[in-house]
């Protein structure tokens, strides 16, 4: 039976609430904490920064799995993980010279991941796949939470399974955006690993119950 990880997206969260979200979180079956950094250059919209985000970290209890959608990462990757994140998610699209970028994720102690807008091809990350630890297909345009998915992503989901299987690399496949019961067991089916939720999550009238309903109908 396959172990699917569920990543509430914190951007859905009551930031007036932030640590009794987090504490419902921690009591969840969660099994990582998803957190979007958003510059206003490369998304158009602003998350939060730096003391929020040490905020969020200080309570909570999961892996911290931060996705930067952000222009020129390198420079704060130092900043990130002094801030406890576990796993640190770059653009594809923001990154110039995206194995140096990885690398350095590394040498901080972080997991290396890579985010994937709508319309990058998987096969893009071939050359690389192997020092990848994490690949996030966004199946919405990036900057916003509540958006509706986009059906070509299980295709993405397919290919970019078969491109792992055949160079017998370890990468996680995440999916983000407009993620819910109606296409979390096909995601899973497709190849998914780690399933990003924020709206069906926090929008829901329990946290607890409908994470615990999401890891059961995804435990194929
Ligand atoms: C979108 C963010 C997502 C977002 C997902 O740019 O990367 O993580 O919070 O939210 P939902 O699940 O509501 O689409
Ligand atoms: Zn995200």
């Amino acid at each position: 039976m396959k172990n699917t990880l569920i990543a509430p997206s914190v951007l859905s969260a009551d930031f007036a609430n932030l640590q009794r979200d987090i504490e419902m979180i921690n009591k969840s079956e969660a099994d990582w904490f998803h957190i979007d950094i958003m510059d206003g250059v490369f998304v158009p919209n602003i998350s939060f920064g730096m003391p929020v985000l040490g905020a969020i970290t200080r309570h909570a209890k999961k892996t911290i799995d931060v996705h930067l959608m952000i222009v020129n990462p390198d420079q704060y990757i130092k900043t990130f993980a002094e801030l406890g994140a576990t796993n640190l998610t770059v653009h594809f699209e923001a990154c110039t010279h995206l194995h140096r970028t990885l690398q350095a994720i590394k040498a901080e102690g972080m997991k290396a991941g890579v985010a994937i807008n709508p319309h990058t091809n998987v096969s893009l990350l071939e050359d690389i796949i192997n020092d990848i630890d994490l690949v996030c297909i966004m199946s919405v345009n990036p900057g916003f939470g509540g958006q509706s998915f986009i059906e070509n992503t299980y295709a993405k989901v397919s290919q970019l399974k078969n491109i792992i299987t055949k160079h017998n690399a370890s990468t996680l496949i995440e999916i983000d955006g407009g993620v819910s019961d109606k296409n979390a067991a096909k995601l899973v089916t497709a190849g998914a690993d780690v399933l990003v939720a924020g709206n069906y999550v926090f929008g829901s009238d329990n946290l607890v119950e409908t994470i615990a309903g999401l890891k059961k109908i995804t435990a194929l």
